[in-house]
């Protein structure tokens, strides 16, 4: 079933949305060569605790910590580890999601550690520009398929692939709500977007093949099959009348705020 939220709904996922825009800007300034994921990943757990928010991953079907952090063929789902440094020139994805009095927002930002080959930073920049393409279709009356077809053609367009096994979803209630936003599609199918329809869009784009493998170990660990790099970017957005209102935010990384 889908469930549209109230305005009043919206502005409470709104203040938990820009908590999360905060925290992974927090984290994300402790991004240096030497440093491992577990502690970056304590450092994000005790700020979410400190702002009186909950880190829902933590222990959602078993997931043991409060981030993904996934590095470079890492595509998403990857655990922080004490034995895991990251290093100079590494793609460092963060995905969260947070409960604040009872609302949830999901977002997640590549970061990179340090310089990073022109390569690397072409994948960031075109998948970030393709959440935000498919998020221009995030308007009432269009469809999901609308959204997942912009994303797809622009990555498709710039040599990318975007993986099919894993969607962005509705949120704000739970973790995942229904509908599941693929990032591929067809214009003109899927669920009907409805004003007060609150979604997460992430991409997930591979520079190389989009296939991907799961962790036989962990369960969860998501890496290309190729062994090529990967990136994605999630916002949680609420679809309006005549756009897009997207609830969390990267000024806190891009801007300094
Ligand atoms: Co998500």
């Amino acid at each position: 079933m889908i469930l549209l939220k109230t305005n009043e709904e919206i502005e409470l996922i709104r203040d938990s949305a820009r908590l999360l825009g905060k925290t992974l800007a927090e984290v994300g300034r402790h991004i240096q060569p030497g440093v491992t994921t577990a502690y970056l990943d304590r450092i994000g757990e005790q700020f979410i605790r400190d702002n009186g928010a909950i880190p829902l991953c933590k222990g959602y079907e078993g997931f043991p910590s409060a981030f993904c952090i996934s590095v470079n063929d890492v595509v998403v789902h990857g655990i922080p580890s004490d034995n895991f440094f990251i290093k100079e020139g590494d793609n460092v994805s963060l995905d969260c999601v947070i409960e604040l009095n009872g609302y949830v927002s999901d977002s997640a930002y590549t970061f990179t550690c340090g310089e990073t080959s022109p390569e690397m930073q072409r994948l960031l920049k075109v998948t970030k520009e393709a959440l935000y393409i498919g998020l221009e279709k995030c308007k009432a009356g269009n469809r999901v398929g609308d959204i997942g077809h912009a994303v797809q053609q622009h990555c498709e367009k710039n040599g990318y692939s975007v993986v099919r096994e894993l969607c962005g979803h509705g949120v704000g209630f739970k973790m995942h709500e229904s509908p599941n936003v693929p990032n591929y599609g067809v214009p003109g199918t899927g669920p009907l977007l409805k004003e007060g329809l609150v979604i997460a869009v992430e991409p997930m784009v591979c520079m190389g093949s989009k296939n991907v493998v799961f962790s036989r170990e962990d369960g969860w660990t998501c890496r290309t099959k190729d062994g090529k790099p990967a990136a994605h970017f999630e916002h949680t957005v609420a679809i309006g009348a005549n756009g897009p209102d997207i609830l969390t935010t990267f000024d806190f990384i891009e801007n300094n705020k």
